[in-house]
């Protein structure tokens, strides 16, 4: 049975992974074959490049050793391109010293790009947000010392950053406090009204005219449950929600970081940011959990942990017309299709089409689901070796059903979305 078991788990994962794809909670390698450092991070879109920002982690020590950022085009392949905050000489990011949670805006006001970071003695007990400026987004940041608010250092630990869609930036702060900073981001100019039960790591993100802020429990490394909350401005009033990956999951063994508004298609989905860390041997262990988030009005979740995914990918396959369809060719391994099920989605026709033409399967498959999911919608039966061709077709038709009081459900169009075929490599037990 165990065996059994293995093997299937194998065969699902080595079916998932293909090119171009986020996978989860796995070191990730940079251009340079290292792995991926950066934890704690943020996302910054500069031109057509993805910037990453994070904790450059040591195996050795929690001490500061920089902030590191990385580049991409696709969210997926990342290029070193510097230590951009190195550890100071002396100071409050000097040695001996705590760096976290680092958070990068290009502030629109000045065009200079605006880190803000949380500094601490290696007891946690001396917070401080501090600041550091730089002309170019990856060039070598200038340290400047605590964020400044009445003239007072704030001397506070976990933050995040959120920037206004009126370019407004704002500090997060642990326990629900929230800064508005400066038209230069350099310092904090208002305290807005403090949200009631907010833990650590605050995130924050704007969909549809809705706040949503996402945070932590205080577990320290350890992961949990992390929840949200959500309001039709900053000033609050502020509503608490559950959890927004299944309760018991601990965030799907993450802890949340950032929410980047990613590009999926023409829809902007926002793609959750978690860290799994793994203390004391975080430069090595410590991994990445991203995701993409379901939102529908005041409810945002992850309904299903995806091993592996593609973002900003535009589908094979987006249509609702009778007919419409995408081929893939293979040569007999097992073939998976990757698809979106939607409130609007419909059947598809789902045929193998042996070389010599004949139509040796064909199957309907559903593409509604009352809530968006991504998933694998089919997977080919293993097949004798040969070539074949996998087509799948719009139907043009979708479930729908009436219960006895004649109420209406199922789905209210015919869409199909295939997001990608995934070709299942064959492992050693087969
Ligand atoms: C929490 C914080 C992290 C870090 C650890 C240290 O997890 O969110 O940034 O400070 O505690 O214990």
């Amino acid at each position: 049975m165990k065996k059994i078991l293995l093997t299937a788990l194998l065969a699902i994962t080595t079916a998932l992974i293909s090119e171009g794809q986020i996978v989860n909670g796995v070191p990730w390698f940079d251009n340079n074959g290292k792995i991926v450092n950066a934890h704690g991070a943020c996302i910054v879109k500069d031109g057509s490049r993805y910037y990453l920002f994070g904790e450059w982690k040591s195996d050795s020590t929690n001490a500061f050793p920089g902030f590191a950022c990385y580049s991409s085009s696709d969210l997926v392949s990342w290029r070193f391109e510097r230590v951009v905050l190195k550890q100071q000489k002396s100071g409050l990011m000097g040695p001996n010293r705590v760096g976290e949670r680092v958070k990068v805006m290009r502030c629109p006001a000045t065009g200079e790009y605006v880190m803000l970071m949380h500094s601490d003695n290696m007891q946690y007990s001396d917070p401080h947000t501090c600041y550091a400026t730089c002309k170019t987004i990856d060039g070598d940041y200038t340290f400047r010392g605590p964020v400044l608010y009445n003239g007072d250092p704030i001397r506070r630990w976990d933050i995040g950053t959120f920037q206004d869609s009126d370019g407004r930036g704002y500090l997060l702060v642990h326990h629900g406090l929230i800064y508005e900073l400066s038209s230069d981001y350099h310092s904090a100019v208002r305290l807005l009204p403090k949200i009631e039960g907010v833990g650590e790591s605050p995130a924050m993100f704007k969909k549809g005219g809705i706040y949503y802020l996402l945070t932590s429990h205080l577990t320290s490394w350890e992961k949990n449950d992390n929840y949200y909350f959500t309001s039709k401005s900053m000033e609050g009033p502020w509503t608490r929600h559950g959890t927004f990956c299944p309760e018991g999951s601990l965030t799907f063994n993450s802890q949340c970081t950032f929410v980047f508004p990613q590009l999926c298609g023409d829809a902007d989905v926002p793609m959750y940011m978690g860290d799994r860390w793994s203390y004391p041997r975080q430069a090595s262990a410590a991994t990445y959990v991203w995701l993409p988030m379901q939102t529908d009005s005041v409810s945002l979740s992850i309904s299903e942990y995806l091993p592996c995914w593609s973002p900003i990918e535009k589908p094979l396959l987006n249509s609702r017309t009778k007919g419409d369809k995408v081929e893939y060719d293979f040569d007999g391994s097992r073939v998976a299709v990757l698809g979106k099920m939607t409130p609007h989605g419909g059947y598809a026709h789902i045929s193998i089409v042996r070389h010599d033409g004949d139509t040796i399967r064909s199957s309907l498959v559903d593409f509604y689901c009352r809530y968006a999911s991504e998933g694998i919608r089919f997977v080919t039966p293993p097949l004798p070796k040969s070539r074949y061709k996998l087509i799948v077709e719009v139907a043009g038709e979708h479930p729908k059903w009436a219960d006895k009081r004649k109420n209406d459900y199922g789905s209210d169009d015919d869409y199909v979305i295939v997001s990608r075929f995934l070709t299942y490599l064959p492992t050693s037990q087969e």
